[in-house]
């Protein structure tokens, strides 16, 4: 049985395998066409904080694979109410072949997918979002090609995204050019973590602009991530110049994409120009996200399809 907690939890062998599979899902969504491997299979959705992307592609994907969905949140179930992680989980995965969670802390996933008897999917973390890179790689694959030898310009915060881009990075055989605040830097250690070989995959550079030059991809986040909330006026005055704009795009190579995983807020961690330009390709990005999930989770419960 395999968790997906993390990026490093797949292989670089296993990503190609999920791409290939999500463009064929993608197409037979289009098309109108039928897939449903995994009637009478059930999902449950735990999420600890909001969503619009990650609880609609789950769901919609899930149903569109022939399985069902069970919705649970904080306020409306027992895990609000300081039942132990571990008896949740003992008690959920009895009921349901699959789980997705959407909380705070990373060991808290870890905790639940230690006494789960069924794959545990991270559907963000304060540490990690590997769903959305999932999501970008392939969008960036179906715009330009294999990812491998490019390089990725991330512009603010050193949050899950991050982490996560330099993971993949690590694995896939690409670059990140990695501009933060200082005092929003990322923690290398957990951003590769264990068996990651970062040699050479991310470079840091204090100017975001410098860090957009020669980029294939250019890449933000908001500045403040959900339940950092208490440091938004600090973050706005740490964050003023990492704003993503015409200037950073017109650095990074004349066919760079933008991508951003959503929600944005349009004059703070990108203009309107950029976010609704030409180079920018965040609504494929999003609708990415069903494709590869729906890959995932066919992979997570019947592995490879021949
Ligand atoms: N990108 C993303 O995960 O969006 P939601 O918070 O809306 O799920
Ligand atoms: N970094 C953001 C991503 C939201 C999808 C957050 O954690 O709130």
């Amino acid at each position: 049985m395999k968790h997906y907690l993390q990026f490093n939890d797949l292989s670089a062998d296993e990503y190609a395998y999920l791409f290939e599979r999500a463009a064929l899902i993608k197409k037979k969504f289009k098309a109108y066409e039928k897939h449903h491997p995994l009637v009478d299979r059930t999902l449950a959705m735990i999420f600890e904080k909001a969503s619009t992307r990650t609880r609609v592609s789950f769901e919609a994907g899930m149903y569109q694979l022939g399985g069902s969905v069970v919705h649970l949140t904080t306020g409306d179930s027992q895990l609000g109410r300081a039942e132990p992680i571990e008896d949740s989980a003992r008690v959920i995965s009895r009921m349901v072949d699959l789980v997705m969670i959407r909380t705070y802390e990373q060991t808290k996933i870890e905790r639940f997918a230690g006494q789960s008897r069924v794959p545990v999917i991270n559907g963000l973390t304060n540490e990690f979002h590997p769903c959305q890179i999932l999501a970008d790689i392939f969008t960036f694959i179906e715009h330009r090609g294999s990812i491998q030898g490019k390089t990725v310009a991330w512009v603010g915060d050193g949050n899950n995204m991050a982490n996560t881009w330099l993971q993949a990075a690590a694995l896939l055989g690409f670059k990140v050019h990695v501009s933060t605040p200082r005092g929003y830097e990322i923690d290398e250690k957990m951003a590769v973590g264990a068996g990651g070989t970062s040699a050479g995959s991310y470079q840091f550079f204090s100017n975001p602009l410098e860090a957009c030059q020669g980029a294939d991809l250019v890449t933000t986040d908001v500045w403040t991530s959900m339940g950092y909330e208490a440091e938004n006026e600090a973050r706005k005055k740490a964050f003023a110049d990492w704003c993503v704009d015409a200037e950073m795009m017109a650095a990074a190579r004349p066919d760079a994409l933008f991508m951003h995983c959503l929600p944005a807020h349009r004059g703070e961690e990108v203009e309107a120009d950029v976010i609704d330009g030409p180079q920018s390709v965040v609504w494929d990005e999003a609708e990415n996200r069903m494709h590869v999930q729906k890959a995932l989770m066919e992979y997570l419960l019947l592995g490879r399809i021949a």
